[in-house]
């Protein structure tokens, strides 16, 4: 494999002494590589930063609502359907659940690009993501099950 012979991170190994620091670094590379096949799988750890960006209005990591609803396990939900939040979504959103939207992947990231197109009607107040990359990303963490 090219990719791992012209490896920038011998040198880096080279350098640093820790040996945990060169485990991490090596399982790093071993995701580049497996992400690399596995063409746009998510990548978690990136999308926990793109989650900053929801971080106002959900929570993934418990199931504390928010201005939006807690988000965790929300990969595989019925939309509208998270119980404690019941009150408060948008007639729009139960509708589309009741309907059979159900937030797989592929829905995931059509939402998130677009929200008001996906689901016209919804209150959620976020313009949508622009990058496949982000989108990928954070349904990525999403699923990871997060854990504060
Ligand atoms: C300004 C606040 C706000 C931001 C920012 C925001 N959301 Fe939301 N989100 C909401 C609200 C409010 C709802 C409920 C919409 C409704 O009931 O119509 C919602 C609904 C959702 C749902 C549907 C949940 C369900 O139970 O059906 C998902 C998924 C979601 N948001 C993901 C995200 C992600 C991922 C981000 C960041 C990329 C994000 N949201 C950013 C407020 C926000």
């Amino acid at each position: 494999m090219a990719f791992v012979k012209a490896s920038p991170y011998k040198n880096d190994s080279q350098k640093s002494p820790g040996s945990a620091m060169l485990r991490a670094i090596s399982s790093a590379a071993l995701f580049l590589i497996a992400s690399g096949i596995a063409a746009h799988a998510g990548d978690a750890a990136l999308g926990k930063k793109v989650f900053n960006r929801c971080i106002a209005c959900h929570e993934a990591a418990t199931d504390h609502d928010k201005v939006g609803p807690h988000l965790m396990g929300v990969v595989g939900r019925k939309a509208g359907s998270a119980e404690s939040f019941a009150g408060h979504y948008s007639q729009a959103m139960k509708d589309a659940g009741a309907a059979g939207l159900i937030w797989d992947d592929a829905n995931l990231a059509e939402y998130l690009k677009a929200p008001k197109q996906k689901v016209p009607g919804n209150k959620m107040a976020f313009t949508g993501l622009t990058s496949d990359d982000d989108i990928a990303n954070v349904i990525a963490y999403l699923k990871a099950d997060p854990k504060p």
